[in-house]
């Protein structure tokens, strides 16, 4: 791992939330060894995971976390307590971990989750495709690979690319293309690590923590004349082209020409 991810890594939410919730915990304990015990109370593991939460979920607000970490963290310790009483087979536990990492894989550090637009998005993503020539076409963050497979359908003169992070959505995505004949093309990778000048039109649908950083790469790599589109989150102090509403009622498509 590159010194620059092995950061990226560490300054992810996900892990701050691990070294509060390590730390409350080490608050707890001291507080269990030293303030409790020595006038002979204790702590049902319940009670325990309830102070757990409460500590967890007070370091979060001083750190002035995101919102949701408050009650996230402040449940997390009792709800785990709970789940355990059940005696639930610990395979179990293993399989749901296995799928949700090959579904998420990295996105504790990318904040990106997997969720898909649907065809009223495609259907706006083909209305914006300039007409009259071929076009390179990529869905960076690309999913299951719905948008990458229907525009490939609509618009045969063109190429259609998707890649993506996760391993389980870009084997969907990789089976898909194969079993239906479609021509989109489907590759495991970060889109951080492509060069944005080989295509004509890029599609994202990431999320808000991801735009800047795109902004940033479009604008130094894309060329002149190509479109930036992404579903429901804008670049922050960047007025877009294009504003269209895919739904009636739902975010917008934006579109920057470069
Ligand atoms: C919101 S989903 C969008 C799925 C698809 N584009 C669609 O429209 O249905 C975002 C996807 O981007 C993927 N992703 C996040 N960061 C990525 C990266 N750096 N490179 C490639 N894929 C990434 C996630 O794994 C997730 O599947």
């Amino acid at each position: 791992m590159k010194s620059g991810q092995r950061r990226s890594v560490l300054q992810a939410p996900a892990i701050h939330a691990l070294f509060i919730l390590c730390s409350a915990l080490l608050v707890v304990v001291l507080i269990r060894q030293f303030l409790l015990r020595p006038f002979g109370l204790t702590l049902t593991p319940f009670v325990f995971a309830v102070l757990h939460g409460v500590i967890a979920a007070t370091i979060a607000y001083l750190r002035r976390m995101a919102a949701w970490w408050v009650p996230i963290l402040f449940c997390f310790p009792p709800a785990a307590v709970l789940v355990n009483s059940l005696q639930l087979p610990p395979a179990l536990f293993l399989g749901i971990f296995l799928f949700l990492m090959l579904l998420f894989w990295s996105t504790f550090r990318s904040q990106v989750p997997f969720y898909p637009s649907g065809l009223p998005v495609w259907n706006a993503v083909e209305a914006l495709l300039p007409e009259g020539r071929a076009l390179r076409v990529i869905d960076i963050g690309s999913g299951l690979g719905g948008a990458i497979m229907y525009l490939a359908r609509v618009r045969p003169d063109s190429s259609f690319t998707g890649i993506e992070l996760a391993p389980l959505p870009w084997l969907v995505s990789s089976l898909r293309a194969r079993l239906f004949g479609s021509a989109g093309h489907f590759v495991r990778g970060d889109y951080t690590q492509l060069s944005f000048a080989d295509y004509d039109v890029i599609f994202a649908y990431l999320s808000p923590a991801a735009m800047t950083a795109l902004w940033f790469k479009a604008r130094q790599e894309m060329q002149t004349g190509s479109l930036l589109l992404s579903y429901e989150f804008l670049i922050e102090g960047v007025v877009p082209d294009i504003v269209v509403y895919p739904r009636t009622e739902g975010p917008a498509l934006y579109g920057w020409h470069m």
